[in-house]
Formats: C-alpha cells, structure tokens, sequence
C-alpha cells in the first residue's frame, strides 16, 4: 500500500510553479494575481482561504481576500465581481463556497468572466470541460487528475467508482476520468444518496473516489483488494482532545481500508492540499494567456 501523499506532490507543483512564475515576470509577463471573495465567518471557509493566500505568496504571486459580511446584498457582491472582472490586473477570481443562503450561488458564479474562472465553476469552463476543449479545470477534480499522474497511476480500461456528485467534485471528477485522454478512459459510475446496491458497485471499483461528505463512510467490506482510493472528504468533527476543538476526517475508514489499497489519499495530508496546488496552476495558467495576449 503506497500513500498518495498531497504535501509531497502538492510541493512538487509549487516549486515548478515558482520557477514559472519567476520566469514569466522575467520575460515582460505580469505578476500572477489571485482575487479571493469570502463572505460571512464559516471556519472551514476561513481556513482554506487564509491558505490559498499563503499558498500564493509562497509561489510568488499576489492575492487579494475581500471579505464581506453574511447580511452582504447582492448588488454590492454584483459590483464588486465586475470591477475585478474589468481590473487589468487581477488574473483569477474565486468565490469562496458555500455561501450564506440568503445569496444565489449560481448567478453569483455566472458573474465571473470566464477568462478568469480559476475555480472552473463557471458553466462555460463546465462545459468547455465536457467537451475536452481547454479550460480551467475545478480545482479538487484538476487536483486529483494531478495525483494519479504524479503517481503514475493507471487509468486505461480502469472502473472508477465516484461516490458523490456535487458540482464541486464528484460530478466534474466523473466526466475527466471517463474522457479519452490520460488520466482518463475509466468505465464510471457515479454514486449518491439514492443508488442501491452502493456496497456492491464499491466492490468492483479500481479506483474509488469518496465525494459525499460524510465522515468514514466507505468501509473496508466496500473496497476490494488492490482498488486506488482517492478521499475527498474534511469534515470537522468535535474533538475534545485538540485545542482547536474539532479533527478533520475523510469519507473513508482509513484504518480499516489502507491495508486492502494499493494507493490511498489520507486526510488531511491528500487532496486538500491539491486542491490548492491546482488552484495555483489555474492563476498561472490566467496569467500566462494575459501575458501572451
Ligand atoms: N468550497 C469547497 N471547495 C471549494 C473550491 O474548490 N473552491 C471554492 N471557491 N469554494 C470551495
């Protein structure tokens, strides 16, 4: 059993994007420059914005975090999407999800130009993806693609099991590893609250992808010998012995599964920190095509 490790391999894009980056201002290229938006005071939300911001700094590009309260109206987050969508300067925005309810996330994501859609939720870079046209890829699913190749992990004729189909990960994730490339060309299913027989559709997974959001959800009498399994999943759940007050789980009963895998992402330690990396690799990629124009 070999650990799909995201410090290791989310390191790894970091230094090259570091290098990039670098080289691109040398050559006259702009800066990378990342606009996060982060409304209300979710923890989750807070933590991983504050870490997108590190994380651009590390690599040499700017950021900027707008923050809003939750009672925040829309046509004040209207006005600020458009100034950044007509701001020279700014390469990527992303909006941090989810958002207060009271807010429409849909038409708030549709506000984005698409040219700096970084986060890929836009329904143009969603479906440029489904065609295989290129785009900036969601950046979890872009994360995981990254993981197998950095792994080497065989793809070809596989059948891949997603259980989940947010919009976020499981959905988009099902569609890049079924399309006709590398990492690609699996048979997938995808699996949600409704499907029968999920115990038995794990079973013949090669490789799992745990998308539900539900804490040690998938047991080791799901997964067969040998299967890849990829945990996307990080709840919080109280924890009295951690100062912070809560841990951090995965979808996956990691104890129990690791031994039957041939790899396994742990959490926290996998995708998460893909996740990030592959977020990096969108500014760069927003930038790049700037400076080229
Ligand atoms: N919330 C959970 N995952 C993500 C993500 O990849 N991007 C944004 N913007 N919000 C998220």
């Amino acid at each position: 059993m070999q650990i799909l490790d995201g410090k290791i391999v989310s390191q790894a894009v970091k230094d090259d994007l570091k290098q990039k980056t670098a080289e691109l201002i040398s050559k006259g290229g702009k800066t990378p420059h990342l606009a996060a938006i982060l409304i209300g005071n979710n923890g989750a939300s807070e933590t991983y914005v504050a870490s997108k911001v590190k994380n651009c700094e590390e690599v040499g590009y700017n950021s900027s975090l707008i923050r809003f309260e939750t009672s925040v109206d829309e046509a004040t987050l209207i006005s600020t999407i458009e100034k950044l969508n007509a701001d020279d300067d700014i390469d990527g925005i992303l909006v941090q999800l989810p958002l207060p309810k009271s807010i429409n996330e849909d038409k708030i994501i549709s506000l984005i130009h698409p040219d700096k859609d970084v986060d890929g939720f836009h329904p143009m870079s969603i479906g440029k993806m489904i065609q295989g046209l290129p785009t900036f890829l969601p950046a979890t699913p872009y994360g995981i693609l990254l993981m197998l190749e950095h792994y080497k992990i065989e793809t070809k004729g596989k059948y891949a099991v997603v259980i989940g189909r947010s919009n976020i990960v499981g959905r988009p994730i099902s569609i890049l590893l079924n399309r006709n490339t590398y990492p690609g060309n699996c048979t997938v299913t995808v699996c949600h609250s409704h499907t029968h027989n999920l115990k038995e559709i794990c079973l013949q997974g090669d490789i799992i992808i745990a998308a539900l959001g539900i804490p040690e959800f998938l047991k080791n009498d799901m997964v067969k010998e040998g299967a890849v399994v990829i945990d996307v999943g990080i709840t919080r759940v109280p924890d009295t012995t951690k100062k912070s007050g809560f841990s951090i789980k995965g979808d996956v009963d990691f104890t129990n599964v690791a031994p039957k895998c041939s790899y396994i992402s742990p959490v926290p330690g996998g995708v998460g920190m893909m996740t990030i990396a592959a977020l990096l690799m969108n500014t760069f990629n927003a930038a790049k095509i700037k400076s080229e124009k």
